[in-house]
């Protein structure tokens, strides 16, 4: 026991002996508390505001300030905070230095931040508390500095393909604004959404193809598109087959030419189709109608009481498919359908709404 005890306390020499600072930066020494403390000497106090740095990338706002410039100019940095003061920058070292930081999503209400949409541009906003130090005394006030992640609604869609790609594009608005988002429907050829069906593509009746309905323009997953309903009818007039209903795919004869990979949960939606073609005509014009949702509304097929409330403004995209012959019969096996994609691109839409 005696012995225990005695590698014990040895043991706990050693280990307060050999206790250090976790890891501090360049601008930081290990003081004797073993907290990383500011080394002041690099600062200077020079009467200026603070001037944090704020990035926008990855559909985050980033707020990055230098810790120990704040405590040289008599600012607290263990308080730092945005409009709703539960958001509170930490400490964090990037490239060596002593930062306090804050990465926040874009989601409006998110920290307090304000969504403002106007024709050209999403703008969210917040506002950044750093308080002066009161301890022993207070040289500075209080700092209140406005800040703000702006995207561009509009830029030109860089889909980077030298062949005609098939898009449909249309407008849609944003609940409770008087703006419109663009709005495209493009199809894959691959099950990853990486290639573009082009015009030069065959397509085989029976084959899949992936159809996704998205935002272009914008990499912040703030508005959810919902799919409501995809038809499919000719080109010309002609009869209209629903592939999907209230969000949920059809059953009876369009049963299994379409399923959901996702839906109301992003910016995107997808749709897994199977070519097939109308009995007597040649094209293929498949049509979404579609909402904006600021929030998840992901609709669960599942359940049995489909009630995809339709309320709100809907939008309408299409893209279009062209057969190059019609092949009217043949043996089930041998039957192929070269559809080859109208060159047209097909603007849609739409309603604009109230
Ligand atoms: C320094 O470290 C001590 C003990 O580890 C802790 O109680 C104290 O709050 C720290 N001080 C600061 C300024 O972080
Ligand atoms: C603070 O930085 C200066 C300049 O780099 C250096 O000479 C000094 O040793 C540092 N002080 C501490 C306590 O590390
Ligand atoms: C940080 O500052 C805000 C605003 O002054 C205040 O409401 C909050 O209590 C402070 N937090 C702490 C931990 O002191
Ligand atoms: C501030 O954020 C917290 C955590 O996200 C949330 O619970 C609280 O309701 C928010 N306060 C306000 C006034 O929005
Ligand atoms: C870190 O350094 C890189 C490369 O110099 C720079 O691009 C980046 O903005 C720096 N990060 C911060 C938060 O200053
Ligand atoms: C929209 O807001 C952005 C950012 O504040 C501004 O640069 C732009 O001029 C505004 N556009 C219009 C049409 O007001
Ligand atoms: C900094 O703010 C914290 C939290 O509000 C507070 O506990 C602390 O006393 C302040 N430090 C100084 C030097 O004012
Ligand atoms: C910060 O400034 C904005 C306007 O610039 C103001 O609306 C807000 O009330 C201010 N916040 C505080 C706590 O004074
Ligand atoms: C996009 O910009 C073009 C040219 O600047 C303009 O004609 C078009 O109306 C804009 N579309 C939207 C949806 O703002
Ligand atoms: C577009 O494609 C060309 C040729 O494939 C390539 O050199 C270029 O880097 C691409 N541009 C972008 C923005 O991806
Ligand atoms: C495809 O269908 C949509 C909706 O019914 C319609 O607005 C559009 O004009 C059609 N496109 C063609 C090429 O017929
Ligand atoms: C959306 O839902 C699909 C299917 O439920 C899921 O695989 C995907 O990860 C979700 N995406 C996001 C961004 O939550």
């Amino acid at each position: 026991m005696k012995t225990f005890l005695a590698v014990t306390v040895i043991l706990s020499i050693i280990l307060s002996a050999h206790a250090a600072c976790e890891v501090c930066a360049s601008d930081e020494y290990c003081d004797a508390s073993t907290n990383c403390s500011c080394n002041s000497t690099l600062y200077s106090n020079i009467g200026k505001t603070p001037e944090p740095k704020i990035d926008c990338s990855g559909g985050t706002m980033n707020v990055f300030i230098s810790k120990c410039w704040l405590e040289k100019n008599g600012y607290n940095s263990t308080n730092i905070t945005l409009t709703n003061n539960t958001c509170v920058a930490a400490r964090e070292i990037v490239n060596d230095t002593a930062l306090m930081t804050l990465h926040r999503s874009l989601a409006p209400g998110d920290c307090g931040n304000t969504l403002y949409v106007n024709s050209s541009h999403v703008i969210y906003s917040n506002h950044l508390y750093i308080h002066a130090k009161t301890s022993p005394i207070q040289t500075r006030n209080d700092v209140n500095l406005s800040i703000s992640c702006v995207y561009p609604l509009n830029s030109t869609i860089t889909l980077n393909v030298t062949l005609k790609p098939v898009i449909g594009t249309t407008v849609i608005n944003i609940p409770d604004t008087q703006t419109t988002l663009p709005v495209n429907m493009v199809v894959y050829k691959d099950n990853i959404f990486s290639t573009l069906l082009s015009v030069d593509d065959p397509l085989y009746v029976d084959s899949t193809v992936y159809l996704s309905v998205y935002i272009p323009d914008i990499n912040v997953d703030t508005f959810k598109i919902k799919v409501l309903r995809i038809y499919a009818s000719p080109a010309e007039n002609g009869p209209t087959f629903d592939l999907l209903k209230d969000g949920c795919p059809t059953t009876g004869l369009t049963a299994n030419l379409l399923s959901v990979a996702n839906n109301g949960n992003s910016s995107e939606s997808r749709f897994l189709m199977k070519v097939f073609q109308i009995t007597g005509y040649k094209t293929l014009n498949i049509t979404a109608e579609l909402q904006i949702c600021t929030q998840n509304c992901q609709i669960d097929c599942s359940t049995q009481s489909k009630s995809a409330s339709s309320q709100g403004n809907t939008g309408f995209v299409s893209v279009l498919l062209t057969a190059d012959e019609l092949y009217e019969n043949s043996s089930a096996n041998t039957f192929s359908l070269t559809w080859t994609l109208s060159s047209v691109l097909l603007a849609l839409i739409l309603e604009k709404l109230v």
